[in-house]
């Protein structure tokens, strides 16, 4: 196994956590370069469900190294209480490491998170508000706390106080809230500091070393491709960068030392909040989606908009990632719903057809779907082991959207278990 990157290409929520739970098991290096823990994964292992928000998936195996890159966000009090949960089961999280350029997020960041998403009312951006977009945005304004002035009690007590009274001007005279204490929380976080001192260390020269010396390097991505800052639907999005691209700032390496990018995607396409959503399904087939394939939020269990598979925000996917295989899950989900569609392109109302997905909103909000129709295929696919067990339809199926998207589909999913996942080459 080379270096691989691997990214949802949707709008998050894809099986990425599976996906990367096979390949951490083969990997020697694991490591997460953006986000915060607005994100997370589901994984199964003996039998055991861990939920990890920061921490990444390799952290199941001991003799894996797994590294948080100065790309991502770090709360320390969800860091450390996420390490505590690890070690209660037994798992010791010794080969944890935070790189001492990622950014903290204060209590005024969660704090603002709430403020500006209520400000905005009905345009509000769906944040998670757990600080990320703040945090990010006070990195943008070169005045935020690193994990490298966490752990030092005196530049934690400088930093702080510039940063803390800044963002007090902001929640008192802006949003007319009381002031956050700053004695406290330098207190508090100096604790945390004191903490996760020993977890720290240089993720990107421990990555480069790593690839050097020709160890199995796993970049995990969290989100999806259409939640990304730039090439995401703007601004329903999120603060950083979860394509592929984002690894290399995220983690200090180039972009020379990343080998293959797997794009995770599902048979059908789901989206959370608002937004245009052009294979939008709002009939009983959507229903029949959403309940098969439990698209329910995890958090919130708002139910997810469920629409037919888009081969046009894949093609985005598979150029702006430069994607070298997908991983297709929920394939068992279509079992039985009867014939599908499949986007290929949009029509415009001049009638004139769109093969690239279009940046604005706006033009996406305009634009049908040009579909493509395939017989549908019957039967439980979940007891399936290898990719020729599946019914010929559904081998079609496969076939059609990697002709359609332009990428190997190297992997398809007919259930959540790492046994559910078929590889084909
Ligand atoms: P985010 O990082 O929040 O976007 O989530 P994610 O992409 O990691 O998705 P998650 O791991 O939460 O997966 C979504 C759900 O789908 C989980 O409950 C998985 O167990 C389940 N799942 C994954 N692959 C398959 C599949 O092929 N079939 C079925 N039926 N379920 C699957």
């Amino acid at each position: 196994m080379p270096t691989k990157v691997v990214v949802g290409v949707q709008w998050g929520d894809e099986g990425k956590g599976k996906v990367i739970d096979i390949l951490a098991s083969r990997a020697q290096v694991v490591v997460r370069s953006q986000g915060g823990n607005n994100a997370g994964h589901t994984v199964e292992s003996g039998g055991e469900v861990y939920k990890l928000r920061l921490i990444p998936s390799g952290i199941l195996y001991p003799e894996t190294l797994c590294l948080i890159g100065c790309g991502v966000v770090v709360d320390p009090k969800v860091i450390l209480g996420e390490i505590d949960g690890l070690k209660a089961r037994g798992i010791t999280c010794d080969n944890l490491r935070i790189d001492p350029r990622a950014h903290v997020i204060m209590p005024w960041h969660i704090a603002l998170d709430g403020m500006s998403e209520r400000a905005l009312g009905g345009g509000k951006i769906g944040t998670t508000g757990c600080g990320i977009g703040p945090c990010y945005m006070e990195k943008a304004e070169r005045t935020s706390i690193r994990i490298c002035d966490l752990i030092d009690p005196a530049l934690l007590e400088k930093k702080a106080r510039a940063s803390g009274e800044n963002k007090n001007e902001i929640i008192t005279r802006v949003y007319g809230q009381p002031p956050i204490d700053l004695d406290a929380v330098i207190a508090e976080y100096a604790e945390y500091g004191k903490r996760l001192r020993q977890y720290v260390a240089d993720v990107s020269v421990l990555t480069y070393n790593a690839i050097k010396a020709g160890k199995q390097v796993l970049f995990e991505g969290a989100q999806g491709t259409l939640l990304d800052l730039d090439f995401g639907t703007y601004p329903f999005v999120t603060s950083s960068n979860p394509v592929a691209g984002g690894v290399c700032t995220g983690s200090g390496i180039g972009p020379t030392c990343i080998e293959e990018v797997i794009g995770v995607c599902k048979a059908y396409t789901t989206r959370v909040g608002e937004g245009p959503f052009p294979t939008e399904l709002f009939d009983e087939t959507g229903d029949l989606i959403r309940e098969r394939g439990h698209e329910f939020g995890t958090v919130t269990k708002r139910p997810r908009r469920c629409g037919w598979f888009d081969a046009v925000i894949l093609r985005h996917a598979v150029r702006v990632n430069g994607l070298t295989g997908l991983a297709l899950n929920k394939l068992d989900t279509l079992s039985g719903i009867g014939r599908l569609k499949v986007c290929s392109a949009y029509k415009k109302p001049d009638g004139s057809v769109l093969n690239d997905f279009p940046p604005s909103l706006e033009e996406l909000a305009e634009c049908t779907p040009v579909y493509t129709e395939i017989d549908g295929f019957e039967g439980d696919l979940s007891g399936c082991r290898s990719y020729d067990e599946l019914p010929q339809a559904c081998k079609d199926y496969v076939e059609t959207l990697e002709r359609l998207c332009d990428c190997p589909i190297i992997m398809v999913g007919v259930g959540p278990g790492r046994e559910q996942n078929l590889e084909r080459r």
